[in-house]
């Protein structure tokens, strides 16, 4: 799907994904002290609108204008401070430019084609602090024939290996594996990927 096809999506329905902020990321970063935080193809902004309300400050980027245009409506009712937090653009994750020294960078439920995806995983990378993490959680392959719902072409599909593969020289591996979620329609299966950009001078992952 393009830009276009997002902004139709989003124009047809209220939330397309809800305002509660993703389970996993709750379970991921509710014990994270706050920092600063990348959530690329934010959408609708329901993981960067809870991480603001939790004190951490936001650069949300999404290519669909008008999923901008709803993450900042669904911003509007916060208390000014956590407004102040958020910075909504829109831009393409893959050339867009949101500067650097995050603490943490999200990819949550995006799919492109795997040289996409590398090159803007890597471009956050390179936007984190030594130590900062990088969260991927995704449609894993399997889902196609094991699971439930989420994009139906391979082409954009991963598993934690295929992760742990293209990244295990850019960052320290945390976590690399298959995630259950029971959804109204049956049980879908995720890749969950979390990873630590090396402090300088230190080995990435050892053999
Ligand atoms: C399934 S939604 C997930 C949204 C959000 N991360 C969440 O979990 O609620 C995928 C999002 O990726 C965005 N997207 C896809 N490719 C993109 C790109 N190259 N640059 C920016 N946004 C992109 C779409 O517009 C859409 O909002």
């Amino acid at each position: 799907m393009d830009a276009h096809a997002w902004d139709e999506r989003y124009s047809q329905n209220d939330l397309v994904w809800g305002s509660p902020p993703n389970a996993v990321v709750v379970e991921q970063l509710t014990a994270l002290p706050h920092g600063r935080a990348l959530d690329l193809a934010c959408g609708e902004g329901r993981n960067s609108l809870w991480l603001a309300t939790r004190g951490w400050h936001v650069t949300g980027i999404d290519y669909s204008s008008v999923a901008i245009d709803k993450a900042r409506t669904l911003a509007s009712r916060s208390p000014r401070s956590v407004r102040e937090r958020l910075d909504y653009r829109t831009g393409d994750i893959t050339d867009a430019e949101w500067g650097e020294s995050y603490d943490l960078a999200l990819l949550i439920y995006v799919h492109l084609p795997r040289s996409q995806r590398n090159h803007a995983v890597r471009r956050a990378i390179d936007s984190l602090k030594p130590d900062g993490i990088l969260m991927i959680l995704g449609h894993d392959s399997s889902n196609l024939e094991h699971g439930v719902g989420g994009p139906q072409d391979p082409e954009i599909l991963y598993t934690p290996e295929d992760l742990t593969h293209d990244l295990a020289d850019a960052v320290r591996i945390d976590i690399s594996e298959r995630r259950l979620r029971e959804t109204e329609a049956g049980t879908a299966i995720d890749a969950l990927f979390i990873g630590r950009r090396p402090t300088l001078g230190t080995e990435v992952n050892r053999a």
